[in-house]
């Protein structure tokens, strides 16, 4: 179980951070809370120490037990994450002041260390405010910015606290171990449209989740990753370099753009095998009569790498209905991969828009099959079985 400290401060986006700890107790985190004074004044601390099971550390003198409580307390933590802060903290930090709970304890820690701001506009603007932000970075404290927007003071402008999904996703990124440390991964996602007219495209059901899993286990261990997606309706995750495709020929030609500086490329996108032979720049009208429509061959991206690749750990996806190991090792030779994710279409839980996925992995020598599990159980799954294949 990771330890994760949480340091509270008094401003009113502290309600949101009774929703994060209990997002966090689901996640199967050690939750320990610190709250300054001022906190308390707009939540009771027992509103915390209910959602966490256990007190929460408000003053370093009380009486009861003779451990030295800020310095306990961070002992053994994963992260240690202050939100919301207020500039006021802020400035304690980027000064090494140390006279509360959440001060003194966030110095004594010595694991990663994330500040998550909220505070009206001008403060946060303001030049005092920007330099200590500047200072506390340059001490490897990570930030998650605030969002713009309608502020509780009755401001526009910068100082939301920053959306928990995006806090949430910052905390398992820096409690992550991080076995992909300097290496580039390039992942491909979702659906590609060939389109027909201005209104009119083919396409797949391919909803890019097990794409876009994959781009965040990669980035949560530590890669640099680029992905490529098609049109999705996913948010695009914190910390990935995402690059917007349509058709497959527009993701072929960005994937060769980026393929050669990569360790790992991972084709999970449901690339088209067909395109309109020709595209109408009017809508096409209807008629009383049959219409064909005529299509070619769009590249096979997978098989390009296969056969340009030099360092590249190569993964392919592929979705048979039918002979699905047969099919896939088929495919794992002609495309010169190093390992074939395989999912068959018509097993319970596996495939297109679902959650979860059912898969085998097929590798130069065995087949692996897994058991149903979400995608991003499998993301992690998938990426392990490739850093293995490349023996790091
Ligand atoms: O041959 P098949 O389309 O079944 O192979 C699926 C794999 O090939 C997937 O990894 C997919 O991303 C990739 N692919 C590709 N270019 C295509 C079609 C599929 O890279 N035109």
């Amino acid at each position: 179980m990771k330890k994760i400290i949480i340091g509270i401060t008094g401003s009113i986006a502290i309600y949101k951070t009774c929703d994060l700890i209990s997002q966090l107790k689901k996640k199967n985190y050690d939750i320990e809370v610190i709250m300054t004074e001022n906190a308390t004044r707009f939540i009771n601390p027992l509103t915390f120490g209910s959602l966490i099971g256990k007190p929460v550390f408000t003053d370093d003198f009380d009486e009861t037990g003779y451990q030295i409580k800020h310095i306990h307390i961070v002992e053994n933590a994963s992260c240690f994450i202050i939100v919301p802060a207020t500039a006021n903290i802020i400035a304690k930090i980027a000064n090494g002041i140390a006279d509360d709970p959440v001060s003194s304890a966030f110095l004594a820690a010595t694991c990663p260390k994330i500040i998550a701001p909220a505070m009206n506009v001008h403060m946060y603007e303001n030049t005092a405010t920007q330099k200590n932000i500047e200072i506390c970075r340059s001490y490897h404290i990570h930030f998650i910015e605030p969002a713009v927007g309608h502020l509780a003071c009755g401001y526009e402008g910068k100082g939301h606290l920053a959306p928990l999904e995006d806090i949430l996703e910052y905390i398992e990124y820096v409690t992550s171990e991080h076995p992909l440390k300097g290496k580039h991964v390039l992942v491909s996602a979702g659906p590609t449209q060939e389109a027909l007219d201005p209104v009119r495209y083919i396409t797949n059901h391919s909803s890019g989740k097990m794409g876009y899993a994959i781009a965040v286990a990669a980035r949560n261990w530590g890669a640099h990753v680029t992905l490529i997606s098609g049109p999705t309706n996913l948010k695009k995750p914190f910390g990935v370099d995402v690059i917007d495709v349509i058709s497959a020929n527009d993701m072929f030609e960005r994937i060769k753009d980026f393929m050669d500086f990569q360790d790992y490329i991972i084709m999970s996108a449901a690339v088209g095998d067909y395109r309109p032979v020709s595209y109408s720049h009017h809508k096409i009208k209807k008629k009383d009569h049959e219409m064909v429509i005529q299509v070619e061959k769009n590249p096979d991206i997978l098989a390009y790498l296969g056969q340009h690749k030099n360092r590249q750990t190569i993964c392919g996806f592929a979705m048979e209905t039918e002979n699905v190991i047969d099919n896939a090792r088929k495919k794992f030779t002609e495309k010169n991969c190093d390992l074939i994710v395989v999912n068959d279409l018509f097993e319970d839980g596996a495939g297109f828009q679902n959650d979860t996925n059912k898969v085998a992995l097929i590798t130069k020598h065995f087949v692996d099959y897994l058991h149903l599990m979400s995608k991003e159980e499998l993301a992690y799954r998938i990426i392990d079985k490739l850093i293995k294949i490349k023996g790091e």
